[in-house]
C-alpha cells in the first residue's frame, strides 16, 4: 500500500484542528486517504479546510470541554459518515504564569481544555472502537509533561495527566484492538508558540527563535540539540504514523518529537 493512500477507507475526528499542529494532522490524514472531521472551537480555520478539502474533510465547530456536545458531533458524525476509526486529540491551550501568581481561572480553564477534554474525546469514541474491535486514539500532549518549566506548572501538570489517562485507556481497550498513544511535541513553530515570545521578547521572532534553540541556564532549559524548532508537519508526521496500521503493534507509547530538547533523560 503506497504511504499517500494507507488511511484510504478511514474516518478520523480532529479536535484543535483550525490552525498551528491540528490544521497539519488534518492536512496529513487527508493526504494520506482518510475522511476527516476537523473540529475547532472556532470556524474559521476548519472552514478553510473543508472548502480546500471538498468531499474529502467536513468542518464542525467544537468545544472540547463541552462532554454533551462531544458525546453529540461523535454520534451525529458516526450516523452520518460511518464509523470512526481514528481519533486525535490536538485542542489545547498554554497559559503562562508562575505559582504564587497563578489564578484559579488559568488552572482549571487550562484542565477543562487540555485534560477534561481529551477524556470527553477519548471515552465518546474509544467505547464505540471497543465495541467494533478496532481503532486508533493519538493525543498530542507535549515535552513540558516530562521535564519541569518556568511558568507552565498547569499546562505540564494537565499534559501529564492527558498522557497517563491515554496509557491507562490503553490498556484498558488493548484486548479490544484499540491503540491509544501520545505524541509529545516540543517547541512547534505555531501561533501558541509565537504568544510565548511575544510575551518574553521585545526583539523579535528570529532571536526569539535562536534563544530557544540555543538554551537558557537562567531558566534551566537545555535548548534542542537537533538545531531547529519544529514545523506543525514535524509532529503531524508522527501523529499519521501512530494513527495507521504501520504501528499496528505499539500502544501506550509516549513519542517525543522534540528535536532532543529533554534528552530523552
Ligand atoms: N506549539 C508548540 O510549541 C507546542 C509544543 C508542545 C505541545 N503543543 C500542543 O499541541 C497542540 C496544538 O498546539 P498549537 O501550537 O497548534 O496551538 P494553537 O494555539 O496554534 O492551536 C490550538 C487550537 O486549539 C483550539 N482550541 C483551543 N481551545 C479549544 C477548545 N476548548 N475546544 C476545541 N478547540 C480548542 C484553538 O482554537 C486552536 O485552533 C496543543 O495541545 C498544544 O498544547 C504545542
Amino acid at each position: 500500500m503506497p504511504a499517500d493512500q494507507e488511511l484510504a477507507g478511514r474516518t478520523a475526528l480532529v479536535t484543535g484542528a483550525g490552525r498551528g499542529i491540528g490544521e497539519a494532522v488534518a492536512r496529513a490524514l487527508v493526504a494520506r486517504g482518510a475522511r476527516v472531521v476537523a473540529t475547532d472551537l472556532a470556524p474559521e480555520g476548519v472552514g478553510k479546510l473543508a472548502q480546500e478539502y471538498a468531499g474529502r474533510l467536513t468542518a464542525r465547530t467544537l468545544d472540547v470541554t463541552d462532554a454533551g456536545a462531544v458525546e453529540a458531533l461523535v454520534a451525529e458524525t458516526e450516523d452520518t459518515l460511518g464509523p470512526l476509526d481514528i481519533t486525535v486529540n490536538v485542542a489545547g491551550i498554554l497559559r503562562s504564569s508562575s505559582v504564587v501568581e497563578l489564578t484559579d481561572e488559568d488552572w482549571a480553564a487550562t484542565f477543562d481544555v487540555n485534560t477534561h477534554g481529551v477524556f470527553h474525546v477519548s471515552r465518546a469514541v474509544a467505547r464505540r472502537m471497543a465495541e467494533r474491535g478496532s481503532g486508533s486514539v493519538v493525543t498530542v500532549a507535549s515535552n513540558a509533561a516530562g521535564v519541569p518549566r518556568m511558568g507552565m506548572s498547569a499546562y505540564a501538570a494537565s499534559k501529564a495527566a492527558a498522557v497517563m489517562f491515554t496509557k491507562c485507556l490503553g490498556l484498558e481497550v488493548a484486548a479490544r484492538g484499540v491503540r491509544c498513544n501520545t505524541v509529545s511535541p516540543g517547541s512547534t513553530l505555531t501561533d501558541m508558540q509565537r504568544a510565548l515570545w511575544t510575551a518574553s521578547d521585545a526583539e523579535g521572532e528570529e532571536a526569539a527563535a535562536r534563544r530557544v534553540v540555543a538554551g537558557d541556564l537562567a531558566t534551566h532549559r537545555t535548548g534542542i540539540p537537533l538545531g531547529r524548532i519544529a514545523d506543525p508537519d514535524d509532529i503531524a508526521e508522527a501523529v499519521a504514523f501512530l494513527a495507521s496500521d504501520r504501528a499496528r503493534h505499539i500502544t501506550m507509547h509516549d513519542l517525543y518529537v522534540d528535536g532532543g530538547a529533554t534528552l530523552r533523560a
